[in-house]
């Protein structure tokens, strides 16, 4: 694969009408529409969220997703063998030669009854869908190739997000591999996991730590943006949420097109849970599926604003007017009591999710649920992903977590078809990992504070011992 310091841009010989695409306001209400090259957030009307919507009757659709298997005997062109543009056909706002890629979205859908059984499944029922293994170790590079596509068909030459890491990482190498912008990061000065961050330093993005946390990242963010017309790839973009559409693609293409009884995803931002249910809508208007996998998102316990607002004040999307004055209330309350997002999983230590009403829609639409687990429950899960071959950090063990409450719970059954999202690579926060493995709990404290998680379960401890033949000989018999 070419990944020198060049552009990658390519072509392919998909024809892609990009006048049939456009932004519209989510709010069925107004529904503004704006050009497909215009630069936004949010709508000049009434302020809501944008989507990117199409005229489908006026594009080429496949009358079935059986169609996109003729790619894979094309994988020597880029666009097929990326795992978000082979797929171009359901997200057609670009032109093929304006595409960037890297290579995003070659990742497995593996089936784990090691994991199931932790779960309470079925032998057979439960899948992770490994989007660690992208080519910045999260899911962010399916939306990221999108987003910056966009910013590169309008011509932008820097490009900004605040992050948790994982965005910023994503950004810093679309950035440096393609040489067409610098990336802009803002990152709150607690907690962002070393993996995350060597890879922006890395990658040689302009790094602006802040004080403050995600929340007040994003707020700045959005007015430096704004102020100095940088363009913005936070998910609040919605060329963002079109690129990971895909990854639900991709999860219908390893089950062979049949569509799993439950998506279960982590809950930060809430830009993976409302790509996924506009995925679902979309295929399910097209014809391209017959019925709509059910959708549970997942907060930790200390930044769960989804979840309180959804099963503790009864938020709803209420077809497209939810009730603005409980989101108020409860953020007055917050800021009152000055309330910090607080949890081990820092990728999603967010408590004001920029698409919490698109994630609301996404809900109405897949009959969703919502749940919140600690960070207890979170490492717990963690290890059983990493004891069955695959790993993850924190904050994707939330999906496992959520996905072993629902079955408790009798929400999810034993032989329902179940797929849990994990979004972020291993190596992403060793730390977590280390300190969960030691087991002790003085040291466990000092790096990641007290935080309820009391027991590790599942520590798997290292053998402390003397550099002395018998000695070693010893521990290895005493322990195998
Ligand atoms: N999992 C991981 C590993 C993440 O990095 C994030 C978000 C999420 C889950 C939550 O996804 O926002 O779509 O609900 N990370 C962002 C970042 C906020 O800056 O990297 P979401």
């Amino acid at each position: 694969m070419k990944h020198s310091g060049d552009p990658i841009l390519v072509a392919s010989s998909v024809n892609i009408n990009t006048t049939h695409a456009y932004q519209q306001c989510v709010s069925p209400d107004c529904a503004a529409t704006y050009d497909v090259g215009e630069v936004r957030t949010s709508c000049d009307a009434c302020g809501s969220l944008l989507d990117v919507t199409y005229q489908w009757d006026q594009l080429p659709v496949p009358d079935s997703l059986k169609w996109f298997e003729q790619k894979w005997a094309r994988r020597n062109e880029p666009l097929c063998r990326s795992g978000v543009w082979r797929f171009h056909e359901l997200l057609p706002f670009a032109k093929p030669e304006q595409i960037v890629t890297i290579g995003e979205g070659q990742t497995p859908l593996i089936e784990t009854d090691g994991v199931g059984k932790y779960i309470g499944m079925d032998p057979g029922r439960l899948y992770l869908e490994y989007e660690g293994m992208n080519p910045s170790g999260s899911f962010k590079d399916n939306g990221m190739t999108a987003a910056f596509t966009h910013a590169r068909t309008i011509g932008a030459t820097k490009a900004a997000c605040a992050s948790t890491g994982n965005t910023s990482a994503s950004l810093a190498l679309y950035c440096c591999s393609s040489k067409l912008m610098q990336a802009v990061i803002f990152i709150g000065s607690g907690k962002i996991s070393y993996g995350k961050l060597s890879q922006a330093l890395d990658y040689g993005a302009l790094t602006v730590q802040i004080s403050g946390d995600f929340d007040d990242a994003m707020h700045r963010v959005r007015q430096v943006s704004e102020k100095l017309g940088i363009y913005l790839v936070n998910s609040v973009n919605p060329f963002r949420l079109e690129g990971q559409k895909t990854i639900m693609l991709r999860v219908l293409e390893s089950l062979n097109w049949e569509v799993p009884d439950w998506i279960v995803v982590p809950g930060g931002n809430l830009g993976n849970s409302s790509a996924f249910g506009k995925a679902f809508h979309e295929l399910h208007t097209l014809g391209l599926i017959d019925r709509i996998p059910r959708l549970a998102v997942i907060n930790a316990q200390g930044a769960n604003t989804l979840h309180e607002l959804y099963q503790g004040r009864g938020l709803r999307w209420n077809e497209g007017s939810p009730d603005q004055s409980i989101i108020d209330k409860y953020y007055a309350e917050l800021d009152a009591a000055q309330g910090k997002a607080d949890t081990i999983a820092s990728a999603i230590e967010i408590n004001r999710p920029v698409n919490l009403i698109k994630c609301l829609r996404a809900l109405d639409c897949c009959d969703g649920v919502v749940r919140e687990v600690t960070d207890q429950q979170i490492l717990d899960a963690k290890s059983q992903v990493g004891a069955n071959g695959m790993g993850c950090e924190p904050a994707s063990a939330a999906s496992v977590a959520g996905a072993k409450l629902l079955r408790e719970q009798g929400v999810i059954a034993p032989s329902d078809r179940v797929v849990c999202i994990l979004t972020g690579h291993q190596l992403k926060d060793p730390t977590a990992t280390v300190a969960y493995h030691t087991a002790d709990q003085d040291e466990f404290e000092r790096v990641l504070g007290s935080r309820g998680v009391s027991r590790a379960q599942f520590a798997n401890r290292a053998v402390k011992v003397e550099n002395n033949l018998d000695e070693i000989i010893q521990a290895i018999q005493l322990n195998s």
